[in-house]
């Protein structure tokens, strides 16, 4: 993440850190966890407001859920899995082929999460159009879609970075860098991070504290 201080251990006000782009070697290794700390504060962010809301502490704000649902659901999707499986998982498979079984199931969960996000789209606007009664089904998709997303990322930062470490050359680092910095394909570029960006500094203004700096509810 960027170096300014989360708000109040929340979402962090500088967006999604991609000012960390310009960091050491490997910087690749630096965007994924950046990126991974981003979608986590998003996803921190809708559990909380999930019970705050279950412990009769909140009321349903569908705007933010809108967007928090959106983010969670463009983001990876456009960004970020897909500069994981074109440059970082392609070339580990080349360098080392044990890691197979392991980048297949990142992979197919790479495209389950698309169909998980979906559900909780749909029981959102099921919470929102149909009242408090669909509360509980949107809650456990909020749940289980998190609890999917944290095992995917745990597995991609203790299993597969590791690997990478260990077996990809100065020269995939290179490839791999250059992807995830944004300078490969202009779908990855500045104009697609900025949309994030300002979609992530969005939600922070609109959360109530503790996970943003928005009106209290
Ligand atoms: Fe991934
Ligand atoms: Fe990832």
């Amino acid at each position: 993440m960027s170096n300014e201080a989360p708000m109040a251990g929340g979402i962090p006000a500088g967006g999604n850190g991609r000012d960390a782009r310009v960091a050491a070697p490997m910087k690749a290794v630096n965007i994924i966890l950046d990126e991974h700390r981003s979608l986590a504060a998003v996803l921190h962010g809708m559990l909380y407001l999930v019970r705050a809301i279950r412990d009769g502490k909140s009321k349903p704000d569908f705007k933010l859920f809108g967007a928090m649902v959106y983010y969670i659901d463009a983001f990876p999707d456009r960004l970020h899995h897909p500069k994981e499986d074109r440059y970082l998982f392609r070339l580990l498979r080349l360098r080392h082929p044990a890691s197979g079984d392991l980048l297949d199931r990142l992979e197919a969960e790479h495209v389950a999460g698309e169909t998980k996000i979906r559900a909780v789209e749909a029981a959102l606007r099921r919470y929102e159009h149909g009242g408090p009664q669909h509360f509980s089904e949107f809650a456990d998709a909020v749940e289980a879609y998190a609890t999917f997303h944290w095992g995917h990322m745990r597995a991609e930062e203790e299993q597969v970075l590791p690997l990478a470490r260990q077996y990809l050359t100065p020269a995939d680092w290179q490839e791999v860098d250059e992807a995830f910095a944004g300078n490969t394909d202009p779908m990855f570029g500045a104009a697609a991070g900025d949309e994030y960006e300002t979609l992530f500094r969005r939600i922070a203004h609109l959360a109530p504290p503790p996970i943003g700096v928005g009106p209290e509810r």
